[in-house]
């Protein structure tokens, strides 16, 4: 069943580039091009959903809340929606003030993860007998349709990763990112925030992913292996990200706790100085990502400064970027992508760097110790 992969999260890794294809295929139009009629994405929810709508508001746990804060600065900034994103377990207890014409979004892997099933629940249940600008309208994103949250919701978003095995997610976070793309460009259709064209190039960039993320595996896997082996004895690491890749630094650190019981912080990297920069010495990895765009500049004086406190340096840099060789003392290269394209490479080897620490360990990769692939109490 695994396929020659030592372990299911490492099997599921590799599924990412297909899992990407079968992703687009079911939400976009494959021959879709500026100017056509046709829309470009097809998600089929209701139309009701869309309508007037205002704010969005999405609940979520664990690294599906991490997909939903790329989700928000999608819906952001290619719909022009404000978008709240908050944990399903926080939001039950103090939930926002009503807004109207709200859509709340549930994203949840497994669609039994009882904290956001409940803070759904909730939202349904306060929004019903109001104004119709209040009424609930509910959407989930899930890989399991067929779930307690396909009973709660009607409409849907499947996001066709297959059945993912190991408890830490990996190729589901990529295909929830990939929902909100799909999401983000059929608002931005539906309400002309961007031009037909530039709808056109961030399809033509998707479609470019998966062969990029094979790239990445191909070339990446066996360095990051051999570069795994130093860090046998260590005890703290911190992730740093900016923008739509403050959320992938937050992943990466989440997959090292999981598996390998390393102490793990995600950071936006802008904020170290603010407190966190006194943790850092020799004995603190900081893995920065640094991606194309308009924060390399900064990721990469945080990363310096980090530096001069003696930090070993990991860099999620593009390929071939000169000055990201002089700043960093081991690179983890992705092909060079527009920066909104980003999060889907750079997140890759953040997966392989936390699952070859925890299998040179000797660790249960895919039973990490206290965890369940999904949590069915509060
Ligand atoms: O099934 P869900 O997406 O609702 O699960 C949410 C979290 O429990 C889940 O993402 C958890 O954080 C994973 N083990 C992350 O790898």
């Amino acid at each position: 069943e695994k396929q020659g992969f030592k372990h299911f999260m490492l099997k599921e890794i590799y599924e990412q580039p297909g899992v990407v294809r079968v992703c687009l295929e079911a939400y976009t139009n494959s021959t879709w091009e500026a100017g056509q009629t046709t829309p470009p994405v097809n998600l089929d929810l209701d139309p009701s959903l869309y309508q007037d709508l205002q704010h969005i508001q999405i609940l979520a746990c664990g690294t599906s809340w991490h997909a939903a804060l790329v989700g928000k600065y999608l819906l952001e900034q290619l719909a022009g929606i404000p978008t709240m994103v908050q944990y399903a377990s926080e939001f039950r207890y103090a939930p926002a003030p009503l807004m109207a014409n709200t859509l709340v979004i549930g994203v949840t892997q497994s669609g039994e993860t009882a904290d956001t099933l409940a803070a759904l629940a909730m939202e349904q249940e306060r929004r019903a007998n109001l104004e119709p600008q209040f009424s609930p309208r509910l959407l989930g994103i899930t890989n399991r349709p067929e779930s307690s949250l396909g009973n709660l919701v009607d409409n849907i978003i499947d996001i066709h990763a297959g059945i993912e095995i190991g408890v830490a997610a990996t190729k589901t976070f990529v295909a929830q990112v990939m929902a909100f793309y799909a999401l983000a460009l059929e608002l931005a259709y539906r309400r002309h925030t961007l031009p037909e064209s530039r709808i056109e190039e961030i399809l033509v960039g998707l479609r470019q992913l998966p062969g990029q993320i094979e790239l990445v595996l191909e070339s990446q896997e066996r360095y990051i292996e051999e570069l795994a082996h130093e860090f046998g004895e260590t005890q703290d690491f911190i992730f740093l990200g900016r923008g739509i890749n403050f959320p992938i630094a937050l992943e990466g650190a989440l997959k090292l706790k999981e598996i390998s019981y390393i102490h793990a912080e995600g950071y936006p990297a802008g904020e170290m100085k603010h407190g966190p920069i006194a943790l850092l010495d020799a004995k603190v990895p900081v893995v920065a990502i640094a991606m194309a765009g308009s924060v390399y500049d900064k990721v990469l004086s945080n990363a310096q400064e980090a530096k001069a406190r003696d930090a070993r340096l990991i860099g999620v840099t593009p390929m071939d970027e000169k000055e990201a060789e002089e700043t960093f003392d081991d690179l983890l290269p992705v092909p060079v992508v527009e920066e909104l394209l980003s999060p889907i490479l750079a997140v890759i080897p953040l997966q392989l760097l936390a699952y070859h620490i925890a299998a040179r360990r000797g660790l249960d990769v895919d039973q990490p110790r206290n965890l369940a692939k999904s949590v069915t109490v509060e």
